[in-house]
């Protein structure tokens, strides 16, 4: 693998606009730029002489300064529309840069990676954003502002470290694989998806199959992008498994002895199983006569014999039905079920470094279609994460919105934008004057 730096530390995207504003710095409006304010009042000035000569031009219609635009501005900028000279500090000029980033940062590209200084050419806001056209979205920007680079990525930067250095389109030839195929599954939790869904239905002791994808990874409803909730024992396999923490091994406790609990604790798992036979002695003092497994003599440390193994029976023939043990007693860490396993970090990485992908604009298409191997897949080892494949049915060839590189990919970095100050609305729009 060629070394690169771990990818930044980020929000991923939420398309809401709550989300742009506070982005924004309100206050530019407002702040004393002597030179500026000067320019674009004398500026104003030669504007409104050139719109009053051209009113009876333009249309017929009144000194509106649209008349002037060669279209209206874009919707997220409506609240501008008669504010030209916060874009055009000159008129005819098109829009500097600078003007842009009065209030908005700009952040740099890419939008994840490691040493930014790389991206060296310098393209102009409003390539990519365009404005006046129309009421189409400024964010929507056009692949070609993307392919002009990523075509030939090494004419265009030096020191590059990715891949994939000519990607012209998103077409299998054309955009490299997703790099979760390359990936291992190293969970060391024993998972068989296929023994719980199979094709035919059927009843294992009491247990119902096939399962439901759903009935393990369910959908967080409070998540507007549509994360799935992490597995858990006590959600998603307790009903079924809970026997596979019976620890009763010489059968002392009847059918009321309830299985231990599942927690990541040894010690309170001791404290269970302890209790739960000193209660039976008490109940039933009896009991210490019972001979224990071949022994047919009663053990003179009856109780202490019977703890120690349960406890062995438990920690060492029933946890690894699903773990891998560490050691005795110890299971490795499984993690959080969610994203992509690594040890060292409980919370995952997600399978995607460079690119978005959320479930809910999805969640008309059934599961298998991009989890193509999941129903069969019998390893917790096996990635069931989706190839190229699966998205190009939809994204790449309906000459949409969807193809372009901008629905998979940010080009800022989040990461560098400054928390910027909010102000009044009517500081925003010049109404309070
Ligand atoms: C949000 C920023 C913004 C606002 C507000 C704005 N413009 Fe623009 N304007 C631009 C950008 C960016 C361009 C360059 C567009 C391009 O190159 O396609 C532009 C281009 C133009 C052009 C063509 C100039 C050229 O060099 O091609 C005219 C004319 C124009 N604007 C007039 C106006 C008028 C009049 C207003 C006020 C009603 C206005 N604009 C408000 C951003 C803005
Ligand atoms: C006076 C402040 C101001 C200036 C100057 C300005 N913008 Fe904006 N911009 C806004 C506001 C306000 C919004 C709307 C935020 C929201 O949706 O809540 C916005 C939204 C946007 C969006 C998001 C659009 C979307 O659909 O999500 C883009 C992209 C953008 N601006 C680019 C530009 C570019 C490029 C320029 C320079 C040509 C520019 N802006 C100049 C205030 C400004
Ligand atoms: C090569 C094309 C490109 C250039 C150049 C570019 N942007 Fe963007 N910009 C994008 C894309 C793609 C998005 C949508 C994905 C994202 O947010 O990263 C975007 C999003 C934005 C947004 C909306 C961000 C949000 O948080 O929703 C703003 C504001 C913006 N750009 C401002 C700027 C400004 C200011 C500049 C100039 C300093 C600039 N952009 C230069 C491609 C570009
Ligand atoms: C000015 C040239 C240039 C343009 C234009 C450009 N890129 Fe990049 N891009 C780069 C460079 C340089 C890198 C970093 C390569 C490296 O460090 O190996 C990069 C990295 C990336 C990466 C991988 C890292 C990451 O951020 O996740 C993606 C994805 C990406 N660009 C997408 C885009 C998209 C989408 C657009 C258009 C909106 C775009 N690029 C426009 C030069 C460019
Ligand atoms: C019995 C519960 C259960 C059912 C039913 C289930 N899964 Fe899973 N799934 C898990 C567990 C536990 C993991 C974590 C272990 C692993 O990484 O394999 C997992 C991991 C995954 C992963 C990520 C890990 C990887 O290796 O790619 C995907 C994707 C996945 N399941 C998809 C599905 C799909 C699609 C279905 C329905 C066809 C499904 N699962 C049904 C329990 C289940
Ligand atoms: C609806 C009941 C049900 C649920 C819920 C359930 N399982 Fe199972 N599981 C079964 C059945 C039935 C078998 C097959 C047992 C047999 O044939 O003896 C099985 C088998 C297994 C096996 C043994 C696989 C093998 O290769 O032999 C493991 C490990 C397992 N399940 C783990 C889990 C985990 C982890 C969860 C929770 C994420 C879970 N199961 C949830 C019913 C369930
Ligand atoms: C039916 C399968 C199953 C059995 C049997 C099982 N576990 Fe688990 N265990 C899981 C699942 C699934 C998780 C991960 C999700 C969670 O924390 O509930 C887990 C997580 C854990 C964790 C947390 C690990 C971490 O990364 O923090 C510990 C500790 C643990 N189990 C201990 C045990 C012990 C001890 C036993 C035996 C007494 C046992 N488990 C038996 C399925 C099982
Ligand atoms: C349009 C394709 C698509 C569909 C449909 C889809 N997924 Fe995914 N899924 C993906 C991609 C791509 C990833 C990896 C990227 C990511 O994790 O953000 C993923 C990741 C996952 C993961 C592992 C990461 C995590 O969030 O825990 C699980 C589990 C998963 N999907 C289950 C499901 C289930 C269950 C369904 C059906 C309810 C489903 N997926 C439907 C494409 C899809
Ligand atoms: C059945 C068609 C279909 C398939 C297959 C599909 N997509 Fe999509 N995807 C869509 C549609 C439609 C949208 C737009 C939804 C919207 O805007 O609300 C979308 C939106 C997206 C978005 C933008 C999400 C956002 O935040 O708005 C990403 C990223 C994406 N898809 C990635 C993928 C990937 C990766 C795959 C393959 C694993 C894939 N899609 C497969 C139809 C599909
Ligand atoms: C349907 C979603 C989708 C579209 C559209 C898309 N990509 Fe990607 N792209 C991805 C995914 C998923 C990856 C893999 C990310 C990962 O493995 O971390 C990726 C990876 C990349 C990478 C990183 C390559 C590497 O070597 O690491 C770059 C650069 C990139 N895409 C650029 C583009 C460009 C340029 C376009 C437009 C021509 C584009 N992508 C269109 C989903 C998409």
């Amino acid at each position: 693998m060629a070394k690169e730096e771990k990818p930044l530390e980020y929000q991923r995207r939420i398309r809401d606009t709550k989300g742009v504003a506070q982005r924004l710095d309100l206050g530019y409006l407002n702040r004393p730029r002597l030179l500026a304010v000067a320019r674009s009042r004398l500026t104003w000035l030669l504007v409104a002489a050139a719109v009053a000569a051209s009113v009876p031009l333009v249309l017929g219609v009144g000194g509106s300064r649209r008349a002037i635009a060669n279209g209206p501005v874009s919707e997220a900028h409506d609240l501008l529309a008669q504010r030209c000279e916060v874009c055009h500090d000159r008129m005819f000029k098109g829009a500097p840069d600078r003007a842009c980033q009065g209030c908005h940062d700009g952040a740099p590209h890419p939008a994840r990676m490691m040493d930014r200084g790389k991206a060296n050419a310098v393209i102009a806001c409003a390539q990519c954003h365009m404005e006046h056209r129309g009421k189409a979205a400024l964010a929507e920007v056009a692949s070609n502002n993307c392919t002009s680079c990523h075509a030939d990525l090494k004419a265009h930067a030096s020191g590059v470290t990715i891949k994939a250095v000519s990607i012209t389109d998103f077409r299998a030839e054309k955009h490299p694989e997703f790099s979760a195929g390359t990936m291992t599954d190293a969970r060391p939790l024993r998972l068989n998806h296929a023994i719980h869904m199979p094709a035919q239905a059927k009843t294992v002791r009491e247990m119902k199959l096939p399962m439901k994808c759903g009935d393990c990874h369910a959908t967080d409803r409070n998540s507007a992008t549509g994360v799935l909730l992490p597995v858990t024992f006590e959600q998603n396999c307790k009903q079924c498994h809970a026997r596979e923490l019976e620890f009763d091994v010489y059968h002392l406790l009847g059918p009321n002895g309830a299985p231990a609990p599942h927690t990541k604790d040894p010690k309170t798992i001791h404290e269970f199983i302890a209790s739960a036979y000193r209660d039976a002695l008490a109940a039933n003092p009896a009991m210490v006569r019972k001979p224990l497994g071949n022994d047919l003599a009663p053990a003179s440390n009856w109780l202490e014999r019977v703890v120690k193994d349960s406890e062995n029976y438990l920690f060492g023939r029933k946890c690894g039905y699903c773990h891998i043990m560490a050691a005795y007693a110890v299971v490795k860490p499984v993690n959080r079920i969610a994203g992509r396993y690594v040890e060292t970090r409980p919370e995952g990485d997600a399978w995607f470094a460079r690119a978005e992908f959320a479930h809910r604009p999805h969640r008309a298409v059934e599961c298998e279609s991009c989890h193509t191997a999941a129903r069969t897949s019998t390893r917790t080892a096996d990635v069931l994460i989706p190839t190229m494949k699966s998205c190009l049915a939809c994204h790449g060839k309906s000459e949409t919105g969807l193809d372009r590189c901008s629905e998979c990919h940010l080009y800022h970095n989040r990461t560098l934008e400054k928390d910027r100050e909010r102000r009044p609305v009517e500081e925003l729009t010049g109404s309070a004057q």
